[in-house]
């Protein structure tokens, strides 16, 4: 088999590297890679946000799959372009695409299948900020409608701030057109859980549930990120909270979507807020979790090129896969700066020890200048191990970390640290 894996990031390094450690894959391509990717896989180039570009490239290749790793090239309508050429492709619809595309689609959508989420209104002028955006109290969360690259939601603490960031959304000043529309939403208290499946639009799969690390320092504290770490452990969801989740809110969203005449395919992510009063959607997401793509497919057994490829035929079996035993963590190694403006083009020292200590490095953010690994991004890194408990699945990937080095690297030393007090309390969510 012959798989082509679409972006150049974290997500699609671990799926390009762990497509190809399946027996029966005799080709693996990512376009466009990145400097880590390409030590384990044909890194190709090419304008990922082109659909004809890609499905040509797929069609020369002669590949038997492929999957989308990023949102951008779903709602750009990639796979509808590998679909109207009976292209096999593993990725939503841009219809579909919507439920990440647009928050005001994926609020309304939320409240029509009746799933559990914040109480929320949607505001599109100042006349909509006056009469609304106090109704749900302090703090609350405003969203902007469309794609922001992770800087599309405030959290504002009080009236005033509420007013200025709304205004400032509205006018295009804070992501551009994205803003034009807001959702405003109550604030809601508890833990975040990253709960994923992979589905042919009726059959689905179930990924282990992941935890996430949004803010920039320990503590979560410090502006939101991408993702500065992830883990997986059986620890985050009981086997009880799972299945309410698959009942609840799974199997509705994907009946919703068929409903809709729009069935989902591909990887749908819900981040979930475990609160007092059970899971709540935070946001769907239409691809995998970057870094929790990491953490998850390092531990996966069994065939993830056979599942993407029975998922992109539309006979998904989930039978194909299963979580590893043991844990796994994914420590996330950014440039100085990072969310802000970072420097790229530092040499990276280290990657070979840290890979000899166990640990595998996926490459975010690097490239290749001179026969040298180099910084091209703010996250560069995600060093991935696994350990016997998440204790030492967290060791082992601080122990790679300890020995990469690039010029103001700076990561959370945390990371975990909700499970491993969890763990310490013997409860699950
Ligand atoms: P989203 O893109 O909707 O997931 O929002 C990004 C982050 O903002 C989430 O991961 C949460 O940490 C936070 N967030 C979003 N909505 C809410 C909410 N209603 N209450 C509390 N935190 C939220
Ligand atoms: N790590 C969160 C996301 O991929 O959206």
């Amino acid at each position: 088999m012959k798989v082509l894996v679409i972006g150049g990031g974290g997500r699609e390094h671990a799926m390009a590297w762990r497509v190809a450690q399946d027996p029966g894959v005799d080709a693996v391509y990512c376009v466009p890679g990145n400097g880590g990717a390409a030590a384990d896989v044909s890194c190709i180039p090419g304008n990922i946000l082109n659909p004809e570009e890609i499905a040509s490239l797929a069609e020369t290749l002669g590949v038997d799959c492929t999957v989308v790793g990023p949102e951008a090239p779903l709602v750009a309508g990639v796979a509808d372009e590998f679909v109207s050429r009976g292209l096999a492709v593993v990725g939503p619809s841009r219809s579909a695409a919507q439920l990440e595309g647009s928050k005001v689609f994926s609020k309304r959508f939320l409240d029509e299948c009746g799933l559990p989420t914040a109480a929320a209104a949607v505001l599109e002028n100042e006349s909509d900020v006056n009469a609304t955006v106090g109704r749900f109290g302090y703090p609350v969360a405003l969203k902007a409608d469309g794609l922001a690259a992770g800087k599309g939601v405030v959290i504002a603490r009080d009236e005033a701030e509420a007013r200025s960031s709304a205004r400032a959304m509205l006018g295009g000043d804070l992501v551009g057109d994205a803003g034009r529309r807001i959702v405003v939403e109550q604030f809601l208290e508890g833990e975040e859980v990253s709960f994923m499946v992979l589905t042919d639009g009726n059959a689905f799969c179930v990924l282990p549930a992941t935890q996430d690390h949004k803010r920039a320092l320990d503590g979560d504290r410090g502006p939101n990120t991408g993702g500065m770490g992830a883990y997986c452990d059986d620890s985050i969801l009981s086997n009880a909270a799972r299945e309410g989740i698959i009942e609840r809110i799974i199997e509705p969203s994907l009946a919703g979507m068929r409903r809709r005449g729009t069935p989902f395919r591909g990887f749908l992510y819900c981040g979930l807020m475990v609160t007092e009063d059970g899971p709540q959607v935070l946001e769907f997401n239409v691809r995998l979790g970057d870094p929790e793509t990491q953490p998850i497919l390092y531990r996966l057994d069994g065939g993830f090129a056979e599942l993407l490829a029975s998922a992109s035929r539309g006979a998904l079996d989930p039978t194909l896969v299963t979580a590893g035993p043991e844990p796994t963590a994914c420590v996330v190694m950014a440039s100085g700066g990072y969310p802000g403006k970072y420097e790229t083009g530092e040499p990276i020292e280290g990657l070979q020890a840290a890979g000899r200590l166990g640990a595998k490095v996926f490459h975010a953010g690097t490239r290749i200048a001179g026969g040298r690994i180099v910084t091209a991004g703010g996250r560069v890194l995600g060093v991935t191990a696994r350990g016997k408990g998440l204790d030492e699945a967290l060791a082992n990937a601080y122990k790679s970390v300890d020995v990469i080095d690039f010029t103001g690297v700076h990561y959370r030393k945390d990371i975990g640290s909700r499970g491993l007090r969890r763990l310490a309390g013997g409860m699950s969510g």
